[in-house]
């Protein structure tokens, strides 16, 4: 029988999931279908009833219901609890488990630039929610010194002190932040800045980075920040959005079908749906 698989979300419309998860349901020879469900916040516990219900075999939830769907959960993955946000459901036999994929799937995404990991100092731009699946993502995987910038000191705070693995964290101003960036192998800019290519926002001033550095900025749209080519044009490897987006969809399409997909033609859809 057709499996059911979609993507909890409010907006959802434009969404690339369903289409990236349709593509390699078809290339693998999956009976499954994978739909995009607009689910307003009060609605969230009835979508999750229905879905059980009808027993789909799993589910993406995005924005605004990635941290509100954990208590709806039977099981919840240690790091996703950590984090404070699932973003991949699957349904055994009934029994729904929630992961996060997003940091795993962002450390994943560096695989092809960086050789090891846990010897990168890195810096952290940003204290929200992708900053934090990322930052303990990382802490995870072994890098053992990542610094933290952010607009708001308090919440870089929070964030580090509440890493569940050994990492040592300094917290720095924006503007420190830039002047010191040759000091990092790998910086990562999570914040919105940046994604309006009208103003062309940048967190700093960008003036010297780490010969053989990787930036990556996990904005996708568009595919270059301002802080990507002022990056490059130091001497920066870069590294946009699109390889965190692709290897979360990866790993949870290999939790949900045992499959770890070929990412090259997942970025290539995905691509091709951005224009
Ligand atoms: P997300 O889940 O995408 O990470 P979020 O949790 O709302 O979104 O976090 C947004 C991040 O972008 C925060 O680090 C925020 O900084 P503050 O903690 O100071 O609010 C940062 N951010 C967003 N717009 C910004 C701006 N114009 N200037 C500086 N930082 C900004």
């Amino acid at each position: 029988m057709k499996k059911f698989y979609g993507v909890l979300g409010c907006p959802i419309a434009h969404s690339m999931s369903p289409d990236m998860h349709n593509d390699l349901f078809s290339y693998y020879g999956i009976d499954a279908a994978y739909h995009p469900f607009h689910v307003e916040k009060d609605d969230l516990e009835e979508a999750i009833k229905g879905l059980r219900a009808i027993g789909a075999g799993g589910f993406n939830v995005t924005i605004p219901h990635k941290t509100a769907v954990i208590p709806l959960l039977d099981k919840v993955d240690p790091l996703a609890l950590a984090i404070g946000a699932v973003n991949t459901v699957v349904n055994n036999q009934g029994v729904l488990t929630g992961y996060n994929t997003d940091g795993r799937g962002f450390v994943k995404s560096l695989a092809g630039s960086l050789k090891s990991l846990s010897d990168k100092k890195t810096l952290i731009v940003g204290a929200g929610g992708a900053a934090r699946a990322i930052y303990f993502s990382l802490a995870e995987a072994g890098i053992r010194e990542i610094d933290i910038c952010n607009r708001t000191a308090e919440k870089a705070e929070g964030l580090a002190a509440s890493c569940p693995f050994p990492v040592s964290t300094s917290i720095l101003g924006m503007e420190r932040a830039g002047e010191q960036l040759d000091q990092y192998d790998l910086v990562v800019q999570t914040t919105s800045i940046g994604m309006d290519p009208d103003t062309e926002q940048i967190p700093f001033a960008v003036r010297k980075v780490k010969e053989g550095s990787l930036a990556v900025d996990i904005i996708y749209n568009p595919l270059e920040t301002r802080f990507l080519r002022e990056a490059a044009a130091l001497g920066a490897r870069i590294q946009n959005g699109i390889g965190m987006f692709v290897y979360q969809g990866a790993l949870a399409f290999e939790k949900w079908t045992g499959i770890f997909p070929d990412t090259g033609r997942m970025k290539e859809k995905v691509l091709k749906q951005l224009g």
